[in-house]
């Protein structure tokens, strides 16, 4: 795998040039962000050896990089799914990619739905933990120690300074956040009332489709991650809406403001 990961690699960097430190994926909900990347420089997904093709619709894909504030950045427009089939090294490889750039932060969003009682449509929550119930994990297999330790501990997994700062950031500019756990799940069903409440049970705040399986790759990896959900609906046993992909995007678009000024801060302030 290691030699894919340098091809990829390669063929970016000799593109690109000088790499960032700190990248991006936009999930459901942070998609505008883009427009306040400067000097952008887009490499499509179909262009880059080894790289899958998004195959979602609202999912658009592109590497893009410029700079976010006075920092550089890279940006995945657009990700990849398990429940569109790909497998868990494939859904992870632009993580792998990232750490052999040079990649030391990574910042994730998604669009999830609520299970906590105390959330309302329209939130964020910052993610402070979660809860892997994809039927694998993409560390599955023969570990190759130059990527990352065998066994790596996930006591940390949401870096606690960067939520610390995230927190400061919202504060100052008024913004209601909420903290909760995130349980991956594949998809691409939305959940059972049971289900919901199964997940709350457990320890659960949010429940979606992605994120962690990147996040645990970028553990392995070493790099700090943050990571945010927009609540785009809400999920249990008393809850009579039905959730939809229509309904889901129009939420997150509603929340990208707020999203997006908490993220270009965090991003322009950390280390
Ligand atoms: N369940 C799973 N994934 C989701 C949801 C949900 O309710 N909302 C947005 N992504």
């Amino acid at each position: 795998m290691i030699t894919k990961i340098q091809e990829t690699a390669d063929y970016i960097r000799a593109k690109v040039g000088e790499m960032p430190k700190t990248a991006v994926i936009l999930g459901t909900g942070l998609g505008a962000l883009v427009d306040h990347i400067e000097d952008k420089k887009y490499i499509p997904y179909s262009e880059i050896p080894n790289f899958p093709v998004s195959t979602v619709e609202g999912h658009s894909g592109n590497l893009i990089f410029g700079r976010l504030g006075s920092k550089n950045i890279m940006a995945m427009q657009g990700r990849f799914h398990y429940y569109e089939g790909y497998d868990m090294k494939t859904v992870t490889f632009p993580v792998r990619v990232m750490k052999a750039l040079g990649i030391e932060t990574l910042f994730v969003s998604n669009a999830a739905g609520g299970m906590n009682k105390e959330f309302k449509v329209g939130d964020i929550m910052i993610i402070t933990d979660h809860i892997n119930l994809f039927p694998e994990n993409p560390l599955r297999g023969k570990n190759d120690n130059n990527l990352g330790p065998r066994f790596p501990a996930m006591t940390e997994a949401y870096n606690h300074q960067l939520i610390g700062l995230a927190d400061e950031i919202a504060q100052e500019k008024g913004i209601r956040v909420m903290h909760g756990v995130y349980v991956g799940v594949t998809g691409p069903t939305f959940e059972t009332p049971a289900e919901y409440e199964f997940f709350r049970i457990i320890g659960g705040d949010a429940v979606g489709m992605s994120t962690v399986p990147e996040v645990i790759v970028a553990n392995h990896a070493g790099m700090k991650v943050f990571g945010v959900s927009v609540i785009t609906d809400l999920g249990g046993k008393d809850v009579t809406e039905v959730p939809t992909h229509e309904e889901v995007q129009k939420a997150a678009q509603a929340a990208q403001p707020k999203m997006m000024e908490i993220m270009r801060e965090l991003v322009a302030r950390a280390e």
